[in-house]
Protein backbone atom coordinates (compact mmCIF):
# COMPACT_ATOMS: atom_id res chain seq x y z
CA UNK A 1 0.00 0.00 0.00
CA UNK A 2 1.37 3.29 -0.83
CA UNK A 3 -0.29 6.65 0.37
CA UNK A 4 0.91 10.29 -1.20
CA UNK A 5 0.41 12.47 2.19
CA UNK A 6 0.57 16.32 0.46
CA UNK A 7 1.18 18.53 3.29
CA UNK A 8 2.70 16.47 5.38
CA UNK A 9 5.72 18.68 6.43
CA UNK A 10 3.33 20.41 8.53
CA UNK A 11 1.63 20.02 11.68
CA UNK A 12 -1.15 17.48 11.28
CA UNK A 13 0.28 16.05 8.37
CA UNK A 14 3.30 15.06 10.07
CA UNK A 15 2.05 13.83 12.88
CA UNK A 16 -0.35 11.43 10.64
CA UNK A 17 3.33 10.46 8.85
CA UNK A 18 4.62 9.44 12.25
CA UNK A 19 1.22 7.80 13.59
CA UNK A 20 1.13 5.22 10.19
CA UNK A 21 4.97 4.33 9.97
CA UNK A 22 4.71 3.51 13.60
CA UNK A 23 1.46 1.43 13.11
CA UNK A 24 1.72 -0.02 9.48
CA UNK A 25 5.09 -1.09 8.79
CA UNK A 26 4.55 -2.74 5.37
CA UNK A 27 2.88 0.53 3.85
CA UNK A 28 5.16 3.43 1.50
CA UNK A 29 4.78 7.04 2.29
CA UNK A 30 5.59 9.35 0.33
CA UNK A 31 4.73 13.08 0.88
CA UNK A 32 4.42 16.02 -1.22
CA UNK A 33 4.75 19.55 0.75
CA UNK A 34 6.32 23.15 -0.88
CA UNK A 35 7.98 24.05 2.80
CA UNK A 36 5.39 26.88 3.27
CA UNK A 37 6.57 28.92 5.63
CA UNK A 38 4.37 26.46 8.18
CA UNK A 39 6.08 23.24 6.67
CA UNK A 40 9.01 22.27 8.16
CA UNK A 41 11.25 19.06 8.01
CA UNK A 42 12.69 18.79 11.10
CA UNK A 43 8.88 17.55 11.74
CA UNK A 44 9.98 14.32 9.65
CA UNK A 45 13.44 14.25 11.25
CA UNK A 46 12.64 10.75 12.84
CA UNK A 47 11.40 9.34 9.22
CA UNK A 48 13.44 11.13 6.47
CA UNK A 49 16.15 8.29 6.12
CA UNK A 50 13.29 5.34 6.29
CA UNK A 51 13.21 2.84 3.18
CA UNK A 52 9.30 3.25 2.90
CA UNK A 53 9.10 7.01 3.47
CA UNK A 54 10.11 9.58 0.54
CA UNK A 55 10.18 13.26 0.55
CA UNK A 56 9.62 15.70 -2.54
CA UNK A 57 9.59 19.25 -1.90
CA UNK A 58 6.39 20.61 -4.10
CA UNK A 59 3.77 22.41 -4.86
CA UNK A 60 0.44 20.56 -5.08
CA UNK A 61 -0.12 23.38 -7.98
CA UNK A 62 2.38 21.95 -9.79
CA UNK A 63 0.41 19.67 -12.27
CA UNK A 64 3.29 18.25 -14.35
CA UNK A 65 5.23 17.68 -10.33
CA UNK A 66 2.13 16.26 -9.12
CA UNK A 67 1.67 13.98 -12.45
CA UNK A 68 5.26 12.70 -12.72
CA UNK A 69 4.67 11.62 -8.67
CA UNK A 70 1.61 9.63 -9.48
CA UNK A 71 3.74 8.22 -12.63
CA UNK A 72 6.60 7.22 -9.98
CA UNK A 73 4.65 5.74 -7.35
CA UNK A 74 1.41 5.19 -8.10
CA UNK A 75 0.22 5.71 -5.02
CA UNK A 76 -3.03 3.15 -3.96
CA UNK A 77 -4.36 6.33 -1.35
CA UNK A 78 -3.88 10.29 -1.42
CA UNK A 79 -4.80 11.86 1.77
CA UNK A 80 -4.55 15.81 1.19
CA UNK A 81 -3.52 17.78 4.39
CA UNK A 82 -1.70 20.07 2.01
CA UNK A 83 -3.51 23.61 2.92
CA UNK A 84 -3.05 27.21 3.98
CA UNK A 85 -4.87 26.67 7.34
CA UNK A 86 -4.63 30.02 9.44
CA UNK A 87 -7.83 32.16 9.81
CA UNK A 88 -6.25 35.45 10.22
CA UNK A 89 -3.53 35.04 7.42
CA UNK A 90 -6.59 34.36 4.90
CA UNK A 91 -7.93 37.99 6.80
CA UNK A 92 -5.17 39.48 5.55
CA UNK A 93 -4.19 38.01 2.11
CA UNK A 94 -6.78 35.13 0.87
CA UNK A 95 -5.49 34.47 -3.01
CA UNK A 96 -2.94 31.86 -1.81
CA UNK A 97 -5.57 30.11 -0.02
CA UNK A 98 -8.00 29.80 -3.16
CA UNK A 99 -5.15 28.97 -5.25
CA UNK A 100 -3.70 25.79 -2.35
CA UNK A 101 -6.85 24.67 -1.26
CA UNK A 102 -9.13 24.99 -4.02
CA UNK A 103 -7.01 24.85 -7.31
CA UNK A 104 -3.86 22.68 -5.78
CA UNK A 105 -7.05 19.74 -4.70
CA UNK A 106 -8.12 20.18 -8.34
CA UNK A 107 -4.71 19.38 -8.89
CA UNK A 108 -4.83 16.52 -7.44
CA UNK A 109 -8.11 15.31 -7.84
CA UNK A 110 -7.07 15.11 -11.99
CA UNK A 111 -4.15 13.10 -10.93
CA UNK A 112 -6.29 10.69 -8.89
CA UNK A 113 -8.35 10.65 -11.79
CA UNK A 114 -6.21 10.09 -14.26
CA UNK A 115 -3.76 7.23 -12.62
CA UNK A 116 -6.33 6.03 -10.79
CA UNK A 117 -6.41 5.80 -7.11
CA UNK A 118 -8.43 3.53 -4.54
CA UNK A 119 -9.23 6.25 -2.16
CA UNK A 120 -9.02 9.94 -2.39
CA UNK A 121 -9.40 12.01 1.29
CA UNK A 122 -9.48 15.19 1.79
CA UNK A 123 -9.06 16.42 5.26
CA UNK A 124 -11.41 19.29 6.08
CA UNK A 125 -12.53 21.56 8.92
CA UNK A 126 -15.61 22.10 10.94
CA UNK A 127 -15.02 25.43 9.83
CA UNK A 128 -17.14 24.33 6.94
CA UNK A 129 -19.92 24.93 8.90
CA UNK A 130 -19.90 28.55 9.87
CA UNK A 131 -20.43 28.66 13.64
CA UNK A 132 -23.08 28.54 16.59
CA UNK A 133 -24.44 30.40 18.55
CA UNK A 134 -22.64 30.64 22.43
CA UNK A 135 -26.46 30.53 23.77
CA UNK A 136 -27.39 27.20 22.14
CA UNK A 137 -25.03 24.56 23.70
CA UNK A 138 -27.44 22.18 22.31
CA UNK A 139 -26.65 22.69 19.17
CA UNK A 140 -23.65 20.17 17.13
CA UNK A 141 -22.50 20.53 13.85
CA UNK A 142 -23.32 16.93 12.14
CA UNK A 143 -22.42 16.21 8.47
CA UNK A 144 -25.96 17.30 7.34
CA UNK A 145 -25.23 20.45 9.07
CA UNK A 146 -25.65 23.70 6.15
CA UNK A 147 -21.81 24.67 4.57
CA UNK A 148 -21.80 28.26 5.55
CA UNK A 149 -17.95 29.28 6.07
CA UNK A 150 -17.08 33.03 7.58
CA UNK A 151 -13.48 33.34 6.57
CA UNK A 152 -11.92 33.24 3.56
CA UNK A 153 -9.91 29.88 4.66
CA UNK A 154 -13.48 28.15 5.85
CA UNK A 155 -14.51 29.71 2.52
CA UNK A 156 -11.94 28.10 0.21
CA UNK A 157 -11.88 24.89 2.31
CA UNK A 158 -15.69 24.74 1.67
CA UNK A 159 -15.09 24.81 -2.30
CA UNK A 160 -12.67 22.03 -2.04
CA UNK A 161 -15.22 19.49 0.01
CA UNK A 162 -17.46 20.67 -3.04
CA UNK A 163 -15.21 19.83 -5.40
CA UNK A 164 -14.16 16.72 -4.06
CA UNK A 165 -17.97 15.34 -3.75
CA UNK A 166 -18.70 16.87 -7.38
CA UNK A 167 -15.71 14.40 -8.75
CA UNK A 168 -17.19 11.55 -7.20
CA UNK A 169 -20.71 12.25 -8.11
CA UNK A 170 -19.80 13.22 -11.69
CA UNK A 171 -16.35 11.23 -12.41
CA UNK A 172 -16.85 7.83 -9.68
CA UNK A 173 -13.71 9.03 -7.82
CA UNK A 174 -13.81 7.32 -4.74
CA UNK A 175 -13.56 9.77 -2.34
CA UNK A 176 -14.57 10.52 1.14
CA UNK A 177 -13.84 13.50 3.29
CA UNK A 178 -13.59 14.19 7.15
CA UNK A 179 -13.97 17.34 8.61
CA UNK A 180 -12.25 17.72 12.09
CA UNK A 181 -12.58 20.44 14.71
CA UNK A 182 -9.30 22.25 16.10
CA UNK A 183 -6.21 20.11 16.72
CA UNK A 184 -3.78 20.63 19.36
CA UNK A 185 0.11 19.06 19.93
CA UNK A 186 3.14 18.36 19.04
CA UNK A 187 4.86 20.35 15.95
CA UNK A 188 2.23 22.77 15.63
CA UNK A 189 3.30 26.13 14.24
CA UNK A 190 3.32 28.67 16.72
CA UNK A 191 0.69 31.12 15.64
CA UNK A 192 -2.47 28.90 16.84
CA UNK A 193 -4.21 29.72 20.06
CA UNK A 194 -2.64 26.94 22.06
CA UNK A 195 1.04 27.07 20.24
CA UNK A 196 1.04 30.87 20.46
CA UNK A 197 -0.39 31.03 24.21
CA UNK A 198 2.63 28.86 25.12
CA UNK A 199 5.18 29.85 23.69
CA UNK A 200 4.69 33.36 24.87
CA UNK A 201 3.60 32.74 28.21
CA UNK A 202 6.97 30.79 28.41
CA UNK A 203 8.72 33.89 27.42
CA UNK A 204 6.51 35.93 29.16
CA UNK A 205 5.05 37.99 26.51
CA UNK A 206 2.03 39.33 26.51
CA UNK A 207 -0.75 36.68 25.61
CA UNK A 208 -3.12 38.07 22.90
CA UNK A 209 -6.75 37.08 23.40
CA UNK A 210 -9.18 38.20 20.59
CA UNK A 211 -12.30 40.22 22.01
CA UNK A 212 -13.87 38.82 25.59
CA UNK A 213 -12.24 35.43 25.44
CA UNK A 214 -15.47 33.91 25.49
CA UNK A 215 -15.22 32.16 21.76
CA UNK A 216 -15.41 28.26 22.12
CA UNK A 217 -13.48 25.81 20.43
CA UNK A 218 -13.80 21.74 20.48
CA UNK A 219 -10.41 21.31 20.81
CA UNK A 220 -9.00 17.52 19.98
CA UNK A 221 -5.47 16.10 20.04
CA UNK A 222 -3.73 15.46 17.18
CA UNK A 223 -3.31 12.00 17.75
CA UNK A 224 -7.18 10.99 18.06
CA UNK A 225 -7.20 13.04 14.77
CA UNK A 226 -4.59 10.66 13.64
CA UNK A 227 -6.73 7.73 14.60
CA UNK A 228 -9.91 8.88 13.23
CA UNK A 229 -8.33 9.61 9.79
CA UNK A 230 -6.52 6.06 9.44
CA UNK A 231 -9.68 4.35 10.53
CA UNK A 232 -11.54 5.95 7.30
CA UNK A 233 -8.95 4.81 4.79
CA UNK A 234 -9.34 1.51 5.99
CA UNK A 235 -13.40 1.35 6.87
CA UNK A 236 -15.10 4.72 5.56
CA UNK A 237 -17.86 4.49 2.83
CA UNK A 238 -16.83 6.47 -0.86
CA UNK A 239 -18.89 9.39 -1.37
CA UNK A 240 -19.01 9.92 2.44
CA UNK A 241 -18.04 12.43 4.94
CA UNK A 242 -17.27 12.12 8.63
CA UNK A 243 -17.18 14.21 11.13
CA UNK A 244 -14.28 14.37 13.82
CA UNK A 245 -14.78 16.18 17.19
CA UNK A 246 -13.05 16.55 20.82
CA UNK A 247 -15.89 16.34 22.56
CA UNK A 248 -14.09 18.92 24.55
CA UNK A 249 -15.58 22.50 23.95
CA UNK A 250 -13.59 25.31 25.68
CA UNK A 251 -13.70 28.95 26.08
CA UNK A 252 -10.63 30.62 24.34
CA UNK A 253 -9.85 32.65 27.89
CA UNK A 254 -10.37 29.07 29.80
CA UNK A 255 -7.76 27.56 27.72
CA UNK A 256 -5.44 30.28 27.99
CA UNK A 257 -5.67 30.05 31.79
CA UNK A 258 -4.49 26.78 31.95
CA UNK A 259 -1.76 27.14 30.10
CA UNK A 260 -0.42 30.38 32.25
CA UNK A 261 -1.07 28.19 35.78
CA UNK A 262 0.42 25.01 34.31
CA UNK A 263 3.39 27.19 33.44
CA UNK A 264 3.75 28.99 36.95
CA UNK A 265 3.12 32.19 35.22
CA UNK A 266 0.95 35.32 36.04
CA UNK A 267 -2.70 36.24 34.72
CA UNK A 268 -1.40 39.55 33.86
CA UNK A 269 0.02 38.19 30.89
CA UNK A 270 -3.25 38.72 29.52
CA UNK A 271 -4.21 40.86 27.12
CA UNK A 272 -7.54 41.17 25.70
CA UNK A 273 -7.12 42.80 21.92
CA UNK A 274 -9.16 44.30 19.26
CA UNK A 275 -11.30 41.26 17.57
CA UNK A 276 -10.66 38.85 14.49
CA UNK A 277 -13.15 40.39 12.01
CA UNK A 278 -16.45 38.03 11.59
CA UNK A 279 -14.75 36.18 14.69
CA UNK A 280 -16.66 32.49 14.61
CA UNK A 281 -18.10 32.18 17.98
CA UNK A 282 -18.49 28.40 18.67
CA UNK A 283 -17.62 25.28 16.99
CA UNK A 284 -19.07 21.81 18.15
CA UNK A 285 -19.11 18.69 16.22
CA UNK A 286 -20.84 15.64 17.12
CA UNK A 287 -19.22 12.79 16.46
CA UNK A 288 -22.69 10.52 16.58
CA UNK A 289 -21.62 8.88 13.15
CA UNK A 290 -17.68 7.97 13.39
CA UNK A 291 -18.87 6.39 17.00
CA UNK A 292 -21.91 4.67 15.28
CA UNK A 293 -20.15 3.23 12.25
CA UNK A 294 -16.62 2.73 13.71
CA UNK A 295 -16.90 2.65 17.42
CA UNK A 296 -14.19 5.61 17.43
CA UNK A 297 -13.86 8.52 19.78
CA UNK A 298 -11.82 10.47 20.91
CA UNK A 299 -9.44 9.35 23.97
CA UNK A 300 -7.20 12.17 24.90
CA UNK A 301 -7.77 13.66 28.14
CA UNK A 302 -7.72 17.05 27.92
CA UNK A 303 -6.06 18.00 30.79
CA UNK A 304 -3.08 15.40 30.33
CA UNK A 305 -2.71 16.32 26.61
CA UNK A 306 -2.66 19.75 27.41
CA UNK A 307 -0.10 19.07 29.85
CA UNK A 308 1.70 16.77 28.00
CA UNK A 309 1.87 19.49 24.77
CA UNK A 310 3.39 22.13 26.86
CA UNK A 311 6.33 19.56 28.22
CA UNK A 312 6.91 19.17 24.46
CA UNK A 313 7.06 22.81 23.77
CA UNK A 314 9.40 22.97 26.80
CA UNK A 315 11.49 20.08 25.89
CA UNK A 316 11.79 21.26 22.02
CA UNK A 317 12.86 24.72 22.35
CA UNK A 318 14.86 24.78 19.77
CA UNK A 319 12.34 23.87 17.38
CA UNK A 320 10.30 26.91 18.23
CA UNK A 321 13.16 29.14 18.55
CA UNK A 322 14.40 28.53 15.59
CA UNK A 323 10.80 29.51 13.72
CA UNK A 324 10.60 32.19 16.15
CA UNK A 325 13.96 34.03 15.50
CA UNK A 326 13.68 33.16 11.77
CA UNK A 327 16.07 30.96 11.72
CA UNK A 328 14.28 27.98 9.94
CA UNK A 329 15.12 29.00 6.89
CA UNK A 330 18.75 29.23 7.21
CA UNK A 331 18.13 25.95 8.80
CA UNK A 332 16.75 24.31 5.79
CA UNK A 333 19.20 25.44 3.19
CA UNK A 334 22.00 24.31 5.46
CA UNK A 335 20.75 20.71 6.20
CA UNK A 336 19.01 20.10 3.16
CA UNK A 337 19.52 22.65 0.01
CA UNK A 338 21.70 20.40 -1.61
CA UNK A 339 20.52 16.73 -0.33
CA UNK A 340 16.98 17.70 -1.80
CA UNK A 341 17.97 19.43 -5.14
P1 LIG B 1 -0.21 23.55 8.65
O1 LIG B 1 -0.37 24.96 8.19
O2 LIG B 1 0.55 23.26 9.89
O3 LIG B 1 0.45 22.68 7.49
C1 LIG B 1 0.13 22.81 6.14
C2 LIG B 1 1.22 22.14 5.31
O4 LIG B 1 0.85 22.24 3.93
C3 LIG B 1 2.59 22.80 5.46
O5 LIG B 1 3.58 21.82 5.63
C4 LIG B 1 2.77 23.54 4.14
O6 LIG B 1 4.13 23.66 3.76
C5 LIG B 1 1.98 22.66 3.19
N1 LIG B 1 1.52 23.38 2.01
C6 LIG B 1 0.90 24.59 1.96
N2 LIG B 1 0.65 24.94 0.70
C7 LIG B 1 1.11 23.92 -0.09
C8 LIG B 1 1.13 23.69 -1.50
N3 LIG B 1 0.63 24.59 -2.35
N4 LIG B 1 1.67 22.54 -1.95
C9 LIG B 1 2.20 21.64 -1.08
N5 LIG B 1 2.21 21.81 0.24
C10 LIG B 1 1.67 22.93 0.75
O7 LIG B 1 -1.69 23.00 8.73
P2 LIG B 1 -2.32 21.87 9.69
O8 LIG B 1 -2.81 22.53 10.92
O9 LIG B 1 -1.40 20.73 9.79
O10 LIG B 1 -3.59 21.46 8.84
C11 LIG B 1 -3.52 20.40 7.89
C12 LIG B 1 -4.87 20.22 7.22
O11 LIG B 1 -5.87 19.95 8.22
C13 LIG B 1 -5.36 21.47 6.47
O12 LIG B 1 -5.98 21.06 5.30
C14 LIG B 1 -6.37 22.10 7.42
O13 LIG B 1 -7.37 22.78 6.69
C15 LIG B 1 -6.94 20.86 8.10
N6 LIG B 1 -7.45 21.08 9.47
C16 LIG B 1 -6.66 21.67 10.42
C17 LIG B 1 -7.15 21.82 11.72
C18 LIG B 1 -6.31 22.41 12.81
O14 LIG B 1 -6.81 22.59 13.93
N7 LIG B 1 -5.05 22.71 12.61
C19 LIG B 1 -8.45 21.37 12.03
C20 LIG B 1 -9.22 20.78 11.03
C21 LIG B 1 -8.71 20.63 9.75
P1 LIG C 1 -6.97 29.56 16.01
O1 LIG C 1 -6.01 28.71 16.75
O2 LIG C 1 -6.46 30.59 15.06
O3 LIG C 1 -7.98 28.57 15.28
P2 LIG C 1 -9.40 28.89 14.51
O4 LIG C 1 -9.57 30.33 14.38
O5 LIG C 1 -9.19 28.20 13.21
O6 LIG C 1 -10.43 28.25 15.37
O7 LIG C 1 -7.88 30.32 17.06
C1 LIG C 1 -8.62 29.62 18.05
C2 LIG C 1 -9.41 30.64 18.83
O8 LIG C 1 -8.50 31.46 19.57
C3 LIG C 1 -10.22 31.58 17.97
O9 LIG C 1 -11.44 31.86 18.64
C4 LIG C 1 -9.37 32.83 17.88
C5 LIG C 1 -8.65 32.83 19.22
N1 LIG C 1 -7.31 33.44 19.21
C6 LIG C 1 -7.00 34.45 20.13
O10 LIG C 1 -7.82 34.86 20.95
N2 LIG C 1 -5.74 34.99 20.10
C7 LIG C 1 -4.80 34.58 19.21
O11 LIG C 1 -3.67 35.14 19.22
C8 LIG C 1 -5.12 33.53 18.29
C9 LIG C 1 -4.12 33.04 17.30
C10 LIG C 1 -6.40 32.99 18.33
Amino acid sequence: MTILVTGGAGFIGSNFIHYMLENHYDYKLVCIDKLTYAGNLRNLEKVLGKSNFRFVKGDICDRELVNKIFEEESPDVVINFAAESHVDRSIENPDVFLMTNVLGTQVLLDASRKYGVKRFHQVSTDEVYGDLPLERRDLKFTEESPLKPSSPYSASKTAADLLVLAYHRTYGLPVTISRCSNNYGPYQFPEKLISLMIINAFNNKPLPVYGDGKNVRDWIHVKDHCEALNIILQKGKEGEVYNIGGNNERENIEIVKMILKELGKPEELIRFVKDRPGHDKRYAISTAKMEKEFGWHPKVDFEQGLRETINWYLENRDWWEEIINGEYMKYYERMYGERLK
